[in-house]
């Protein structure tokens, strides 16, 4: 029997297989791509829609100081950053190296990303506005970062490879932990639909063990609670992540948010029974 083949992949024969383990025939990309199947699928639109407010969290999240302490770098260093959003990263990176390459599917986050380096009067960033899948590596940076980015990434194992080829020091990467979506878990809950698990970090650090990279993995302890300037924001997040709300639903959880969330000092509210939840994979070259 032949077993599956991955186009573009490793094609396992009946006589590699032989040799193999059992852990090492088990196809996490596929498995990867199953999993990712059962979610809302986040096109360039939906990361347009969600910028300004994206930007806005941004301002108080403690993940890209978290991230930024694990990054190697140095003032020579060039950087492609994939999926690179408003700049969270991305600007405090270009401070300190020669050259980013700042790439996104977004326009929307693009345009904030180039307000921002404006702002910080930054001109060593290029922007480039296209999909990873689509960006052709036709060049070696000493660094690839691509940031809470890929977990929606469909045939994974491809442009992993892309990613170690393109760099020639160190990659960067970061990816949902097994309790990321606590907030959004917590609506499908209230509203009684089933909530899909997404693949998580461990998909991609047997991927890549497979592949032959040994990476390093780091739960990076971020303690930032999701936040809403109002109910009606939060709603809009649920909207965002959940497909299809109906009325009856919306109402289910407004009710439910009406009595958990916090009000902070400075009048925003907060949900205080989840916190982001990401893994760093990272590896030398
Ligand atoms: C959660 S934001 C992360 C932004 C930034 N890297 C950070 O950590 O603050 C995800 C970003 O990745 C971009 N993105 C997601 N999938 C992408 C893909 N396949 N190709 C290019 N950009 C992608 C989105 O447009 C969005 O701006």
């Amino acid at each position: 029997m032949q077993l599956y083949a991955y186009h573009g992949g490793d094609i396992i024969t009946n006589k590699e297989s032989n040799l193999k383990t059992e852990k090492d025939q088990i196809d996490w990309n596929r498995l990867w791509n199953e999993d990712l199947k059962k979610m809302p699928t986040l096109n360039y639109s939906a990361w347009d829609k969600i910028a300004v407010q994206f930007n806005k969290w941004m301002e108080t999240d403690d993940y890209p100081q978290k991230l930024l302490e694990k990054i190697i770098t140095y003032p020579q260093y060039t950087i492609l950053d994939i999926g690179c959003g408003n700049g969270a990263v991305t600007l405090q990176i270009a401070k300190k190296v020669n050259h980013v390459t700042a790439l996104d599917m977004s326009s929307e986050m693009l345009q904030f990303l180039r307000k921002n380096a404006l702002n910080e009067e930054l001109s060593n960033i290029d922007y480039i506005r296209s999909t990873l899948q689509d960006f052709e590596m036709d060049k070696i940076y000493d660094v690839v970062i691509a940031s809470r980015s890929l977990n929606g990434v469909a045939d994974i194992k491809n442009e992993l490879k892309k990613i170690d080829f393109a760099a020639k020091k160190y990659v960067f990467i970061t990816l949902w932990g097994v309790n990321a979506r606590g907030f959004e878990k917590k609506a499908y809950e209230i509203i009684g639909r089933n909530f899909q698990n997404h693949p998580d970090y461990l998909y991609v650090y047997n991927i890549l063990h497979q592949m032959g990279i040994y990476a390093n993995v780091e739960m990076l302890e971020c303690e930032t609670k999701p936040t809403y300037a109002n109910l009606d924001e939060a709603i809009d997040f649920l909207r965002w992540r959940i497909k299809d709300l109906t009325d009856k639903e919306e109402s289910l959880l407004k009710d439910y948010l009406k009595d958990v969330m916090i009000n902070d000092d400075n009048g925003i509210l907060q949900y205080p029974y989840d916190k982001s939840d990401w893994v760093l994979i990272w590896w030398k070259k």
